[in-house]
């Protein structure tokens, strides 16, 4: 299995563009299936959870190509409606795959996503939804089958603002007769973005960000060029690798009002960050101090994503931090593999308690979720010696090429088989 090995101390010092969301282009790669027509989508990221949406793709019978950055998809030629479990394993993701399978197809079969990491991940609102819009669900053997030949539009609100299900549901009210209203809808900017491919697109949907969501179904679906946003938890993850080696780090094309909740939370704890139309600058070359209290919370509350890099900064911060993860029920599993590494952590139900300590040190530790993978790189690059992560295909989910972006500001971190 390949590993990161860093040697820490170095001091991160540099200017990086940031990668596009992973977490706009999984829906909006879903959303391709919408229309026949092809679909260009430019600086796709070149990401394990990309490549497996890809072959998703490919699996129900789309024409896929990869040219560098950018992306055509072809679906046309679609013919399964069903996606195997073992695609569905691999990528959580796959569910929010059903909406636009039922828009475009009118019946699918999906094996249950299995949980992850970080949680039970269940999809009781997903499926809610769907039933509100008049499909006929059933779930049998692990596999969710879904019959959509008569899909109405529906005003509905969702028990929470789950991302997932907000994205599925506004995919398949596309194929759903009249207008459909999704309230207490996710008010994520990649729901923002979903909006904005699906209307240029030629989708009439509206009210993203807004909590409330309206989209008129069975209108015609054309092909489109697309860029997506930013990726803002890579922006905050680099943030906080500069801020924990006391770097400097400016990031061009950012959208910093995606990562408001961090940038005041850094204020609070008096680091300095410069904020410009669309790019971030930060300059701390002092022991941060520690945050009183951090809740993860939906948008635009702190990101439930950036819990563990920021966990990971509390760690070498002077006093004791208090993390609260409201999002996901076992989302601390990088706390071990820290305190493998000298931090001082306790946690007890959704709270880490989290005193600060001078300097941590190297150690061999293990990535167990793609944002904790991303905590042990920061704590490594900030520890004293070496320190080795192991299982890094979990980092290498959500973060393109990592190893490079940090080389390329002064860290010591080398990918070895
Ligand atoms: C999306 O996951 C993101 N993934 C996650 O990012 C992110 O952590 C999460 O939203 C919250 O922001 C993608 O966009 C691909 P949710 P999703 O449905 O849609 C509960 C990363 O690291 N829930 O908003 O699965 C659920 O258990 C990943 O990039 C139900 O109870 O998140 C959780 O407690 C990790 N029933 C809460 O809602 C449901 O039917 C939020 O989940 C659905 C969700």
């Amino acid at each position: 299995m390949a590993k990161f090995i860093i040697n820490g101390g170095k001091v991160l010092k540099g200017e990086i563009d940031v990668q596009k969301s992973k977490n706009a282009v999984l829906p909006i790669l879903a959303a391709s299936i919408l229309t026949e027509q092809k679909i260009k989508l430019n600086d796709c990221p070149d990401i394990l959870d990309v490549d497996n949406m890809l072959k998703i793709l490919v699996t129900l019978g789309c024409n896929v190509e990869r040219f560098g950055k950018y992306v055509i998809i072809d679906s046309s030629p679609i013919s399964s409606d069903e996606i195997p479990s073992k695609l569905a394993k691999e990528l959580r993701s796959s569910i929010f795959l059903l909406g636009p399978i039922l828009a475009r197809l009118k019946k699918a079969k999906v094996a249950y996503p299995g949980g992850c990491d970080i949680g039970i991940r269940p999809i009781d609102i997903h499926i809610k939804g769907l039933k509100a819009l008049n499909v006929n669900v059933k779930e049998e053997h692990g596999y969710i089958i879904c019959d959509a030949s008569n899909m109405k539009g529906a005003d509905m609100l969702l028990d929470f603002p789950s991302v997932g299900a907000t994205e599925n549901i506004m995919m398949a009210a596309t194929g759903a007769k009249g207008k459909t209203i999704i309230r207490n809808a996710a008010k994520e900017p990649e729901i923002s973005d979903l909006q904005n491919f699906l209307v240029s697109c030629g989708v009439n949907v509206s009210g993203a960000g807004t909590g409330t969501i309206i989209v008129e179904g069975c209108g015609s679906i054309h092909g489109t060029e697309y860029t997506p946003i930013p990726d803002r938890i890579a922006a905050g993850t680099y943030i906080l690798a500069a801020l924990i080696t006391r770097g400097n780090l400016t990031i061009n094309n950012v959208v910093p009002e995606h990562i408001t909740s961090l940038i005041s939370k850094l204020t609070e704890s008096s680091c300095k960050v410069q904020v410009f139309n669309d790019k971030i600058t930060i300059n701390n070359s002092k022991r941060i101090k520690a945050f009183e209290i951090i809740e993860t919370m939906p948008y635009p509350g702190f990101p439930t994503d950036l819990q563990a890099p920021m966990s990971a900064l509390c760690c070498v911060a002077d006093g004791t931090s208090i993390i609260l993860e409201n999002m996901f029920e076992t989302r601390f599993k990088h706390v071990s593999e820290l305190v493998k590494m000298g931090a001082k952590i306790i946690v007890r139900d959704k709270a880490a308690y989290i005193t600060g300590v001078r300097r941590l040190h190297g150690a061999d530790v293990k990535a167990y979720d793609l944002r904790g993978g991303a905590a042990l790189i920061l704590a490594g690059l900030s520890a004293d010696g070496t320190t080795a992560i192991d299982d890094i295909y979990h980092i290498e989910r959500g973060y393109q090429r990592i190893e490079n972006v940090i080389s390329s500001l002064g860290g010591e971190i080398f990918r070895v088989r």
